[in-house]
């Protein structure tokens, strides 16, 4: 798995430096909000697992799985929805939980989805920030790093289904998708 790995980009070390700083400024935001935090499965989850204890405020949580990327490097644009919320919206603050948005066509659809069922707010938590592929209309609120466009995975992120269990952020070598 690690020979696949061109170089570190974001070490773990690094990584919860900056996802205990967002929790904190997540924690001041909402001390007095109705939060649920939702994880966006699969590739957010690492994330989600860490930024959830870095916040000290009372925090639900749900989870959806959708997929855009298959196993490819590249967005189809269409966002299959494979499991929704178990709970309604209504009334609720609710924080999107992302790895990365990359063209921003996956939060964009599920933002404009989800704001449909009577949520008080909606904002966007992401890892990562690509914006160099952006393509859809959307930015996040809170964003622990802005990263090059490099084929990045590790700490949630895969490529075909690998690499998400590497507790860092690298860069993959292109040999192993070319
Ligand atoms: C990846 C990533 C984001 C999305 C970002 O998910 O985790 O959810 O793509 O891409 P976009 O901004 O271009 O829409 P993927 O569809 O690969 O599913 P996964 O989370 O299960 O890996
Ligand atoms: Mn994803
Ligand atoms: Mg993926």
């Amino acid at each position: 798995m690690k020979e696949d790995i061109l170089k570190v980009l974001l070490s773990e070390e690094e990584i919860a430096a900056k996802v205990s700083e967002i929790g904190a400024k997540i924690s001041r935001d909402y001390h007095d909000k109705n939060l649920l935090l939702v994880s966006v499965l699969k590739g957010s989850v690492v994330f989600m697992a860490d930024l959830m204890r870095a916040i000290d405020v009372n925090a639900a949580i749900d989870f959806m799985s959708v997929s855009s990327y298959g196993s490819g490097t590249k967005t189809s644009g269409e966002v299959k929805i494979i499991k929704d919320l178990d709970r309604s919206l209504e009334g609720v603050d609710l924080l999107l939980v992302e790895d990365i948005l990359d063209s921003g066509k996956t939060l964009h659809y599920l933002r404009d989805m989800l704001s449909k069922r009577g949520p008080k707010s909606i904002r966007i938590a992401t890892l990562l920030d690509k914006p160099a592929r952006r393509e859809a209309d959307i930015k996040p609120d809170y964003v622990c790093f802005e990263v090059p466009d490099e084929f990045v995975v590790g700490y949630g992120l895969d490529y075909a289904e690998k690499y998400r269990n590497l507790p860092y952020v690298g860069i993959l070598k292109p040999s192993v998708y070319e």
